[in-house]
């Protein structure tokens, strides 16, 4: 699995001849599988739960224990309804693709007498500003670079191990403890974010019995909504890449063509290995597709595989946006972040949040700025989880398009 990354279930699929298949991965047992039908179990079985189907480190660095996903059932819907009211409103989606133009403006004063921009830490730092400013969070840093690398830290450092982990973990911890201290004004009445605002959702949230959140759960769950939103910048570099290698995108997206764009940046997300697979446990026995799993069965998703799968997807290696795939069709093929009903499964709630600031990235590339992209290594290694462009996709000569 270290060796090969995104295409480890995969290759064995292929060499198997099967999309089900069982080994033994961190010294466990594991059934791995890929395909729609595959994704409808994960995504639809009662039985099933997350909780112990992640890699420990994972899971702090990730969700953690105490997130919605590590809940089931009734439990789980109460408490994702708060998610998808907060990141799903048209009105919502809007303020934060606002707010991430604007911050993404103002920086670009900034790359204008830098010598090199390198896009991934930019577009971290740019995130961070504008979800801080749109959840209600004050930013503990004044210009929020220290906070952009505590929040891009755990998604980078989520496949590694040794003192770069050690780092990451602690850099959560402080992340969660200053959290904590906010929810804790909110909720004393110390600081006022706006009846709106994501923070004060969060920190007035009552659970079905009417009691409000623990307050370590409350910062774990006000982390979920920030460090996802700064995750999006992978995939804008991910576009970036895109873009880059042929400069007829950014001609035609200059000329208007709005709709495109949308088909543009599903394509990127259906190909960019972001995400590679997804973990569930079986609570009691179950019997699938003439497989029987015992108690305490731990399966593996490939999602990345599934969007790369050829009987889903013709030709899946080549980039192609006139396959107008979008999130909202809801189906169990094209699921780079989950699929089924986003309400009652734990499919993400921040796709239209990710797709929205995606469609603005391509907007400012292609209409607000002109640049160049320097010689570069641009390769993006496979067992490297999560990818990312060698180099960060470096760019120079920034100026603000006429
Ligand atoms: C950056 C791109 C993103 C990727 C690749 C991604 C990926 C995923 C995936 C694969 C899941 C399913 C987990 C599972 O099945 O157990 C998920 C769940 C989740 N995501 Fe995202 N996500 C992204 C952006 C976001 C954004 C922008 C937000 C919030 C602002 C968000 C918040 C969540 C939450 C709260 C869950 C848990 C849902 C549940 O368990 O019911 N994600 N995400």
């Amino acid at each position: 699995m270290l060796e090969e990354g995104y295409p480890f279930i995969s290759n064995r699929c292929e060499r198997l001849r099967t999309d089900v298949f069982r080994t033994r991965l961190v010294l466990r047992d594991v059934v791995c599988m890929r395909g729609s039908a595959a994704a409808a179990l994960l995504y639809g079985h009662p039985d099933l739960t997350r909780v112990g189907a992640m890699p420990a480190t994972a899971l702090w660095l990730l969700q953690d224990v105490g997130s919605v996903q590590q809940l089931d059932g009734e439990a789980h819907r109460h408490r994702k309804a708060m998610f998808v009211e907060l990141l799903m409103q048209p009105r919502a989606v809007d303020r934060l693709v606002h707010l991430f133009r604007d911050a993404w403006l103002e920086r670009l004063t900034a790359w204008q007498s830098m010598r090199q921009v390198t896009l991934l830490p930019e577009a971290s730092l740019i995130l961070t500003r504008a979800v801080c400013r749109w959840a209600g969070v004050p930013l503990p840093d004044q210009n929020g670079s220290r906070t952009a690398k505590d929040l891009a830290g755990m998604i980078d450092n989520t496949g590694r191990f040794g003192p770069r982990l050690w780092i990451a973990l602690s850099r959560r911890d402080r992340a969660e403890r200053w959290l904590q201290q906010i929810i804790e004004n909110v909720r004393a009445g110390r600081w006022n974010p706006g009846p709106e605002t994501a923070l004060h959702a969060v920190a007035f949230h009552r659970d079905p019995e009417g009691d409000m959140l623990d307050i370590r759960d409350a910062a774990v769950e006000m982390l979920n909504i920030l460090r996802p939103v700064v995750a999006i910048g992978r995939f804008i570099v991910f576009t970036a890449l895109e873009l880059s290698r042929d400069e007829l995108w950014c001609h035609l997206f200059q000329g208007g063509n709005d709709e495109l764009i949308e088909d543009f940046v599903e394509e990127v997300r259906r190909t960019a290995p972001f995400f590679p697979f997804i973990g569930a446990r079986a609570k009691k026995a179950i019997e699938w597709e003439g497989h029987g799993f015992p108690q305490g069965q731990w399966l593996l998703l490939d999602l990345y595989g599934t969007n790369h799968d050829p009987r889903l997807f013709k030709e899946p290696q080549e980039f192609r946006p006139q396959r107008q795939l979008s999130w909202r069709q809801q189906d169990y093929a094209f699921i780079p972040q989950g699929a089924g009903d986003t309400a009652t499964t734990h499919r993400c709630p921040g796709e239209a949040i990710t797709v929205e600031i995606m469609k603005e990235s391509v907007r400012l590339l292609c209409r607000e700025m002109d640049y160049r992209v320097p010689a570069q290594d641009l390769s993006v290694r496979l067992n490297r989880i999560p990818a990312q462009p060698e180099s960060g996709f470096i760019i120079d000569q920034v100026q603000p398009r006429r």
